[in-house]
């Protein structure tokens, strides 16, 4: 077994299940050490169970994003097991229930999903910063959504290539590219690379389950992005095609 200072760090928000849960089976893979953060006790000793069971190392990390001293307390977890961390994939996220007309928003699913989507992954990322700075190659995967592109929504109805009418979600995600563009320019003279990856329409608890990617094909873009090169790029977004235009 190598020893845990050789491992790579991994930690995934959200892991217990969807396509968090197979960032967590894909990097675990690689044969790199993953932290499962979940909010739910018994959903994340089950997820952790699993991914043992089929020759993961994982360990849980109790963590909700939308709670300071939950991630304070995820940090500290990691830095006695680990020392640092070498990889965090911002997964969590919640659509805060549909429908969501403009016209009709209750404005406190509005704050609600932002607190989750956007603020929990600042609240995640600063926490987690002082451990990712101990890593020789740092990366951050923020995982955003097409819906999120305010070009591919915009224009007639046949310019558009996504045009889903959910004011909470849809720009959290804007918000949270943003927010991922922020953190490049400022950390551009690191050796931290950091940026969004869509998964693509999935079939998850998120939406039904009416996508039509299996979770293991949405993971597939957040662990490239996970294992970007030293020469990778930052500040970009990207899904399995290519880039995505902001
Ligand atoms: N599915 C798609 O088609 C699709 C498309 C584009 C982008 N995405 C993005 O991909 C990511 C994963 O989505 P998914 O489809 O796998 O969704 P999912 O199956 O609903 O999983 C979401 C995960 O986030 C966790 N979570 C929610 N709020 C949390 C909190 N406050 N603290 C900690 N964990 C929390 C959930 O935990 P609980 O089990 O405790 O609720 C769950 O583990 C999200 O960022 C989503 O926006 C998904």
């Amino acid at each position: 077994m190598v020893p845990m200072s050789e491992r790579t760090i991994a930690l995934v928000t959200g892991a217990n299940k969807g396509i968090g849960y197979e960032i967590a089976v894909g990097l675990g893979a690689l044969g790199w050490s993953v932290g499962v953060g979940a909010r739910d006790d018994e959903r994340r000793a089950g997820a952790v169970e699993r991914l043992r069971a089929g020759g993961v190392d994982a360990f849980g990390v109790p963590l909700d994003v939308t709670d300071d001293a939950s991630a304070t307390a995820a940090a500290r977890l990691i830095e006695g097991k680990a020392g640092r961390l070498d990889v965090l994939v911002n997964n969590a996220a919640i659509t805060g229930g549909m429908p969501q007309e403009p016209t009709r928003v209750d404005p406190a699913t509005i704050r609600t999903v932002v607190e989750t989507n956007v603020i929990g992954v600042i609240r995640v990322t600063n926490a987690m910063l002082p451990l990712l700075r101990r890593s020789a190659s740092p990366r951050i995967v923020n995982m955003s959504s097409s819906v999120g592109s305010l070009a591919r929504q915009s224009g007639t109805a046949a310019e558009r290539t996504t045009g889903l009418v959910a004011v909470a979600y849809a720009p959290s995600k804007t918000f949270l590219n943003a927010v991922t563009l922020q953190y490049a320019l400022e950390l551009s003279d690191t050796n931290i690379l950091i940026n969004a990856g869509c998964p693509g329409y999935v079939a998850t608890d998120l939406n039904g389950f009416r996508g039509v990617r299996t979770p293991e094909q949405g993971a597939a873009i957040a662990i490239k992005l996970a294992t970007l090169p030293d020469d990778g790029p930052t500040g970009k977004f990207f899904e399995d095609a290519g880039v995505v235009p902001w």
